[in-house]
């Protein structure tokens, strides 16, 4: 909970060298545009061995370390550096939100 308060804090901060070209991307915009390939809309599509997003244990913060590093056996590449921090957040948010109870 401390980690996620001040990972939150963080991101609330205007950073002075941020020049974006294009505003920030909405979580299932950048879902929609790229994730659906394999994930699906609704994460059960399971594409190339797709992780099925709607069974899946990890909750938003987990799942942004995955989209950050990639998963273990490189089966989902890393998305560090295609997309923003920020915008990993958001995806990641969208992501956890598939999950099914
Ligand atoms: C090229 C196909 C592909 C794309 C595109 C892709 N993924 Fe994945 N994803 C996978 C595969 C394959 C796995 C399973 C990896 C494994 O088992 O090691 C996975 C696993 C995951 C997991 C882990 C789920 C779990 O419970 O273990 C998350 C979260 C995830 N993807 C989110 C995303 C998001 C968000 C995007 C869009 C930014 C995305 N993926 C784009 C193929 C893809």
């Amino acid at each position: 909970m401390a980690l996620m308060a001040s990972l939150m804090a963080c991101s609330g901060q205007n950073s002075t060298q941020e020049s974006k070209p294009t505003a920030a991307r909405s979580g299932k915009e950048i879902y929609t545009s790229i994730c659906v390939a394999c994930h699906g809309v609704d994460g059960k599509a399971g594409t190339n061995g797709a992780a099925d997003l709607s069974k899946s244990n990890l909750n938003a913060a987990g799942m942004a370390y995955i989209i950050e590093n990639g998963s273990l056996s490189g089966k989902m590449a890393s998305y560090k550096g295609i997309l923003n921090p920020e915008e990993i957040k958001s995806v990641a948010a969208y992501a956890a939100t598939l999950k099914q109870p």
